[in-house]
């Protein structure tokens, strides 16, 4: 039986795939300069930065491919001052085993080399198929990757009543939620200059190639990621950086995820500033990101905002899930305005109905509530399969819209 036996494969990553891991820019583009500015230097932009300017010149997007060179763009700014860069795929060389639910993977680096193991978890068999062999080798199911640990709650169930298989990866294997420097990517790259949410993203591509090569019963047309809280922020990270992925639910992420650095509302409660996370998180970004502080000259130089890293995933698929109350994730900030500014670039890409927000009510609005799990369903399920929803993945209620937050929205150029 395929589920018992062990089966090893190999994949030599091909040159190709680099565009997609690093955002490369085709030729076409204007070149970026180097080194980019020093965070102090970087001029204030206190609205959400236009998503139709490019940041390194003067010019605006005009057409498709101008957005193309613009998210080349971002994807190097974000990398610069937000996660670090992730490694180049195409250097590295990925083995993978398969024995039972455990799917092992290996990277090679020249002569170094990481191993973690993730699990997957199959949908039960629909009720009018009894043959076995055909449920797992002909059903090409979809599949959802969670990043997690062995402690941290989740709820997998609803996906695997949707028809989506699971797969689970404890994220301290692969680098230990700490300043401590353990973890198996650590032992192919010791030095390097890239936050923990960047690491568990790299992590989530090497999963999906090995899924590739060990897991025919999956469809990888229709991939996603899901996490909650800080795995959220690595499941945006994650969708960003490969366009295998499909569709993205990061849930309660807050700051380095779907929480603006710009816009804060806390006349009921404090929300995370980046000095709050960059102290006591150092570790997950760059160290880039720590010279944001109030001193060399505060948020509002980043870049970039919260709207541009959900833009980043069109035309793919992308909904996140906030709770109404909490307010350290910064919820209004997240649903109102970077919903709305994100839904701007959607709309102008042709692709509206691909991004959704979802507020989880009192009294089931706490942070990294289980019921996300089950509310995002319709989302995934119209995503995945075209089932109709009569769900609004548009209502941002009780929260007032902020258009004020994105003035560019009054001029998007047709692409
Ligand atoms: C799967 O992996 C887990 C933890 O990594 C291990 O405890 C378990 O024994 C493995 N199962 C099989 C069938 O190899
Ligand atoms: C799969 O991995 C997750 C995360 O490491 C773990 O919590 C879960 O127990 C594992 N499931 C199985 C069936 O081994
Ligand atoms: C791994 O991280 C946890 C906190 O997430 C910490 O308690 C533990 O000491 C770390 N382990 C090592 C070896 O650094
Ligand atoms: C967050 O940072 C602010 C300074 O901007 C500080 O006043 C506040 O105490 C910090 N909050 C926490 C929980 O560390
Ligand atoms: C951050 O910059 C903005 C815009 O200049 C300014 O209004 C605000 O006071 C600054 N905040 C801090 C904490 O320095
Ligand atoms: C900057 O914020 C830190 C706490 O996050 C605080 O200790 C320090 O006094 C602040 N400095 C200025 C110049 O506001």
């Amino acid at each position: 039986m395929l589920f018992l036996s062990s089966v090893s494969l190999v994949l030599v990553s091909l040159p190709v795939l680099l565009g997609a891991a690093v955002g490369a820019a085709s030729p076409a583009c204007a070149p970026l300069p180097t080194p980019l500015s020093q965070p102090s230097d970087l001029p204030i932009i206190s609205h959400l930065p236009d998503p139709f300017s490019f940041r390194l010149s003067d010019s605006r997007v005009e057409d498709r491919a101008d957005w193309e060179c613009r998210r080349a763009e971002l994807k190097t700014l974000v990398q610069e001052y937000l996660w670090g860069y992730l490694p180049d795929h195409a250097q590295e060389v990925v083995h993978t085993s398969r024995t039972g639910s455990n799917i092992t993977v290996t990277v090679s680096v020249a002569d170094r080399s990481a191993t973690f193991v993730a699990n997957i978890t199959f949908p039960p068999t629909p009720e009018d198929d009894d043959n076995e062999l055909d449920s797992t080798s002909d059903r090409h199911v979809p599949v959802v990757i969670s990043a997690g640990t062995y402690l941290a709650p989740v709820n997998i169930t609803p996906f695997l009543e949707s028809g989506v298989a699971v797969v689970q990866f404890d994220v301290n294997d692969v680098g230990n939620d700490s300043w401590t420097r353990v973890g198996e990517f650590w032992e192919l790259y010791p030095d390097r200059n890239i936050g923990l949410m960047g690491v568990w993203a790299w992590a989530e591509h090497r999963i999906l190639d090995a899924l590739e090569l060990v897991v025919p019963e999956l469809d990888f047309s229709r991939v996603g990621v899901v996490g909650c809280s800080r795995y959220g922020k690595t499941a945006l990270a994650a969708a960003i950086f490969d366009e295998r992925i499909t569709l993205a639910l990061p849930l309660s992420s807050g700051a380095e995820g779907i929480g603006p650095w710009r816009y804060y509302y806390e006349s009921q409660g404090v929300a995370e500033k980046i000095e709050n996370i960059t102290t006591k998180y150092g570790y997950w970004s760059t160290t880039e990101l720590w010279k944001f502080d109030n001193v060399t000259g505060n948020s509002t130089r980043v870049p970039f905002d919260a709207h541009e890293l959900v833009s980043l995933v069109a035309p793919r698929a992308i909904l996140w899930d906030e709770g109404q109350e909490d307010w350290w994730t910064n919820p209004e900030g997240s649903v109102s305005v970077v919903f709305g500014a994100a839904k701007v670039v959607f709309d102008a890409l042709g692709v509206g109905d691909r991004v959704g927000v979802h507020v989880r009510h009192p009294p089931d609005d706490l942070h990294c509530g289980l019921a996300a799990y089950s509310l995002v369903q319709p989302f995934l399920q119209k995503t995945f399969f075209g089932t109709p929803t009569t769900v609004s993945f548009d209502d941002i209620s009780p929260f007032p819209p902020h258009p004020e937050a994105y003035p560019w929205s009054t001029d998007v150029p047709q692409l």
